[in-house]
């Protein structure tokens, strides 16, 4: 745990207030978590949910051998993901590799979404962990954080 603790303190430009990090709600900057949140009820909450409990069995493959939609809260495996990873799933789509069908079960949202929106929503998503959930994906984006950030 110590070296998840050091990682984020060396992540000067993240939004993560690391004295609230045990305390979800707070430790993400509330602004673009709030215009995140916005933008998931208006685009995501079809499929993965209005609580981001995601599809019905969501952990085994529909009739058409594809994936359904995952919970992004703690349940889910979304923080898993380092943050450029989670930008590109969202801005470019996502399948599973070994869904039964080729088609993106995961639509991309770069045409539909701005950049600042794509990162805001995936902040939004980052209120929904357990603070040990948040450390770990804090670790795994150092050098792999959002590719527009700044701009
Ligand atoms: C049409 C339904 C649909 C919509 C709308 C949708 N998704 Fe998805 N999403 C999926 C499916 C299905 C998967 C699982 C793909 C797979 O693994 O095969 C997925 C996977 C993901 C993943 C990868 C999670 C992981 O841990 O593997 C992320 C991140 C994600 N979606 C974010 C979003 C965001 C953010 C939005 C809104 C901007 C959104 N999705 C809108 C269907 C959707």
């Amino acid at each position: 745990m110590r070296r998840f603790v050091v990682g984020a303190m060396i992540a000067t430009t993240s939004q993560i207030v690391i004295a609230n990090a045990s305390d979800e709600s707070q430790s993400i900057n509330s602004g673009r978590a709030k215009s995140g949140r916005a933008a998931y009820e208006q685009y995501c909450s079809s499929c993965h949910g209005a609580k981001a409990q995601g599809a019905p069995n969501w952990q085994e493959r529909d009739a058409n051998g594809e994936l359904p939609a995952p919970p992004h809260n703690a349940e889910g495996h979304t923080w898993r993901h380092s943050d450029v990873d989670l930008y590109e799933m969202v801005n470019k789509g996502w399948r599973d590799p070994f869904n039964r069908t080729k088609q993106l079960t995961m639509p991309a949202f770069g045409g539909v979404l701005s950049p600042e929106q794509v990162r805001a929503v995936i902040t939004y998503l980052k209120t929904l962990w357990t603070p040990e959930q948040t450390q770990f994906q804090l670790e795994e984006s150092q050098g792999h954080s959002f590719p527009s950030e700044g701009q």
